[in-house]
């Protein structure tokens, strides 16, 4: 008679665990393990390259050896990931008689535990069992996961990041989220920055921002809109950090969803400072910048084996004889790398002209990336020297990034 397994969530940090076998099932385990924090000692003669890292690293103990009954000195827990099933049972004999519990990727009824599929959302974890039947727990633990992404916030402290870690009066402090919403496809948003979406009171979302992240967000999320706020540049940035004070300092989770990532050109740094002046936590949520996706878009690598061994990314906002730039772009036009110019429609003839001027040769390929990675991407091919003209014929329009360097033709068959 099959009885049915009792459930528990393992604190291994800082327990021995034992792993035997170091193939593919023990690459697969291992790094769950290492996340909850236990002592693997990994006894196999032989490892695949990413347990080898590991190793090398120092974040577990292999021993290169076939086991022994020793091994499980210590041990609180034993997975044994090995085929020969001869070996196998060997391994769980000895647990058995130590009464340690051991899992088994070779027969499953064998085993004395079992390992879940498991779904992780922020400090919530998700394991399911499929009475013995692996593919069964995968086919539900999907279904929970993607139920999760939406589900899990609308209480609003269950998938919240750190959610034990603030309350003021019983009631759950603010804390803003910045986060990359990627360059334009919605799908180019991160795991995490997707889940903090889900979860927020308020989000507060720049222009460049997918529409479709903002269409899939709760009724009841207050949204922003901060391509909407009066004043010039310097005053708008202030009304938003404003905004993210006040609403987190109010209790709400907040996240600032910004186009690309949040601190290339996103003046994410001034809204962290804001927040922090307020005694407001923030957490940064890298995201996908454009400077890198609208290259890649257009099939273009900003670094190619033997074409460039740099790329730099620069903005093209202010005029090269601007007395306020920041760029050398004397300096720029001697480098032989890729360049990235974000912003740079407007001042394209006079860039171009200036890079040229002090050596940049006007025959470097060049090309200009309009909404990349969206539905309306369009592409431009020219060379530095002619780019300018080029783009005004073609009638491009922002937001566009433009590069120059000889990357810009290496996929080219
Ligand atoms: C204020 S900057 C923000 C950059 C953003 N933080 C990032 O990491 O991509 C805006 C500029 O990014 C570039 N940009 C952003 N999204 C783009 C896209 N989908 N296609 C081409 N360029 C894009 C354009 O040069 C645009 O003028």
């Amino acid at each position: 008679m099959t009885s049915n397994p009792y459930p528990l969530g393992l604190r291994l940090h800082g327990r021995r665990v034992v792993v035997v076998g170091g193939g593919a099932v023990a690459t697969r385990r291992v790094p769950a393990l290492l996340d909850a924090g236990a002592d693997v000692l990994l006894v196999a003669p032989e490892l695949t390259p990413a347990l080898r890292a590991q190793a090398d690293a120092g974040r577990l103990h292999w021993v290169p050896r076939r086991f022994v009954p020793e091994d499980l000195d210590g041990a609180w827990l034993v997975q044994v990931a090995v085929d020969d099933s001869m070996a196998a049972a060997s391994v769980s004999a000895v647990a058995a008689e130590r009464r340690i519990f051991c899992v088994r990727a070779d027969d499953r009824t064998a085993a004395t535990a079992w390992t879940p599929a498991v779904t992780r959302h922020g400090p919530v974890t998700v394991a399911v069992l499929g009475g013995g039947d692996p593919r069964r727990a995968m086919t539900v633990r999907d279904a929970i996961r993607d139920l999760l992404a939406v589900r899990l916030a609308p209480d609003g402290s269950a998938g919240r990041p750190d959610a034990s870690s603030g309350t003021a009066g019983g009631r759950q402090a603010g804390r803003v989220a910045l986060v990359g919403a990627g360059p334009g496809d919605p799908e180019l948003i991160t795991v995490k920055g997707w889940r903090l979406l889900t979860e927020a009171d308020v989000v507060v979302a720049d222009r460049l921002v997918p529409g479709l992240l903002l269409d899939e967000l709760r009724p009841d999320v207050e949204l922003v809109d901060a391509s909407k706020i009066p004043y010039g540049p310097s005053r708008a940035q202030e009304e938003i950090n404003q905004i993210l004070v006040d609403r987190a300092l109010a209790g709400a989770f907040v996240v600032r969803l910004k186009g690309g990532d949040p601190y290339v050109f996103g003046r994410g740094g001034e809204e962290l400072l804001a927040c922090a002046a307020a005694g407001v936590p923030v957490t940064v949520v890298p995201g996908v910048t454009s400077s890198i996706a609208a290259p890649a878009a257009a099939g273009i690598p900003v670094t190619h084996r033997g074409v460039a061994h740099e790329f730099t990314v620069v903005s093209g906002h202010l005029a090269p004889d601007a007395p306020a730039s920041l760029v050398r772009w004397d300096a720029l036009a001697g480098l032989h790398g890729t360049l990235v110019i974000l912003m740079g429609l407007k001042n394209l003839a006079a860039i171009t002209a200036t890079l040229i001027a002090h050596g940049r040769s006007p025959q470097t390929p060049a090309a200009v990336v309009q909404e990349a990675t969206t539905g309306t991407q369009r592409v431009l091919r020219s060379t530095l020297g002619e780019v300018a003209a080029d783009l005004l014929a073609a009638e491009l329009r922002p937001p566009a990034v433009v590069v120059v360097g000889d990357v810009v033709d290496a996929l080219d068959g």
